[in-house]
This record gives structure tokens, sequence and C-alpha cells, in this order.
């Protein structure tokens, strides 16, 4: 089975409807003959607008986060439910921007996950070493300790619904990226922890994506990496040119 590879944008707390409204319909004609699948995961205020902007095209619409709750005194949070009602496909859990300033665990991040996949939605769960990690030899370690936290109790049939995205948190907006060597040993790394977990077939069809300062520049040699099966895009996938040419890399 040959799997698809997938680049999503994470458009993190960037545009308003009108802008939202703008850029999907700019971005329709130019990613139609994309052979990935294309996900932009926007905030929840314009997920809407951007379905709707979407609507007979290619363009999957993401969320940025899910509570693990069903309802009740969760004051600023959006359920599993709510995103499926509005017919949100994909959701990323466990951003280091979540870990960093919202206090994420990897037990609220595997608690996010698994409400997402009860509720069937499909996942994005990020992982990704801090530089000071890095520069202690610590990547392995911190990838293999999040992957483990964040698929605890996912069954092997939920997994199916599972993408993780690496993304060294020093990458992250900053121009650096990681050489495609070094992404692609670490997403070695983190398919050998799924394989232990859930046996060669699911290690080999998990899509497993880097991400990290990913542009039109670099994308190419990145997705050319056996291990590397897609992207999750910041910066770039919020100009409709830039996030096309990743997705046509
Ligand atoms: P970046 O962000 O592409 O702007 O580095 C990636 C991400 O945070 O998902």
């Amino acid at each position: 089975m040959t799997k698809k590879t997938i680049i999503a944008g994470n458009w993190k707390m960037n545009k308003t409807n009108a802008e939202t409204k703008e850029l999907i319909q700019a971005l329709v004609p130019l990613v139609k003959d994309a052979k990935c699948e294309v996900v932009c995961c926007v905030p929840f205020t314009d997920i809407v607008t951007a379905r709707k902007a979407a609507r007979g095209s290619n363009i999957k619409i993401g969320a940025q986060n899910v509570h693990w709750a069903e309802k009740g005194a969760f004051t600023g949070e959006i359920s599993a439910e709510m995103l499926k009602e509005l017919k949100v496909q994909y959701v990323l859990t466990g951003h280091s921007e979540r870990r960093q300033y919202f206090g994420e665990t990897d037990e609220t991040v595997n608690l996010r996950t698994k409400a997402a996949l009860n509720a069937g939605l499909k996942v994005i769960v990020c992982v990704g070493e801090l530089l000071s990690e890095r520069e202690a030899g610590k990547t392995a370690e911190v990838v293999t300790r999040q992957t483990i936290g964040a698929l605890k109790d996912i069954s092997k049939q939920e997994l199916k619904r599972v993408v993780i995205a690496y993304e060294p948190v020093w990458a992250i907006g900053t121009g650096k990226t990681a050489t495609a060597q070094d992404a692609n040993d670490t997403i070695k790394i983190i398919r050998k922890v799924v394989r232990k977990l859930y046996g060669r077939a699911s290690a080999n069809s998990i899509r497993i994506q880097y991400g990290g300062s990913m542009n039109p520049k670099n994308a190419s040699e990145l997705m050319a990496m056996k291990e590397i099966d897609g992207g999750l895009i910041g910066g770039a996938s919020l100009k409709p040119e830039d996030f096309a040419k990743v997705v046509n890399y």
C-alpha cells in the first residue's frame, strides 16, 4: 500500500474571516492538481468561512486544538463534537506552542488526541525537542517520550487516523531548518517507537511529517527523504503562492 503524503498548513493565530476567504479562494486553483493531501489548520473562528471557500476543492480544513471533555465548565475550550459538527476533518494536538505557552503536557496531549479520535476526527500530533535538549544530546529521548505519551491507550485501528509531525522547536518560525538528514534520522527514531508499540505494518503506514521553517526553497529536499511523509507549514502557509509551491514540491 502506498501512502499519500500530507502537507498541512498551520495558520496559528492569523487571518480574520475576510482574510481567510481570500486566502482559501486564492489557494484553490493553485493546489487543485496536488498529488498529496492538502490541509489548512485554521483558527476556530475561521473554520466555517474556510470550509465554504474550500467547498468542492481538494483542500481539507483542520483545527489547531481540541479539549478532551465532551462538554462542561472549561471556559475558552472547544470540544471534538463541536469541531465535528463544523465538518472539520483534522485537528492538531501537542503543538510546541501549546506545550510552551499553554502548559500542555504529554498527558493532556494524549487526552486531547484520544478525544479527537473518539469523535472520528483525524489528528496531527506534534512532537519535537527544544534547542537545549538537542544540544544536550537528548533528541531521541525527548521524541520517544513524547510519542509514547501521545499515543497511550490509542488502538492500532485508531492509529490509522493519526499523523505525527516532527517539529524541532528550534526550527519553528526561526528560519532555521533541520538538515534533511537530521529530520530524516529523527523521524526514523519516531517510526521505530511506533513499530515497538504497534508493529511493523503500522509503523510503515503511519505518515510522519517534518515541520519547522519548511518553505518553497527547502520542501523538495526534505520531501525527497525516505522517512518524511509530509510537512506541517507555519509561516509559509499564510501566503497562497508559497504554500502552493510547498504542496506542489
Ligand atoms: P514554521 O511553523 O513553518 O513557521 O516554522 C511550523 C509550525 O509551527 O507548525
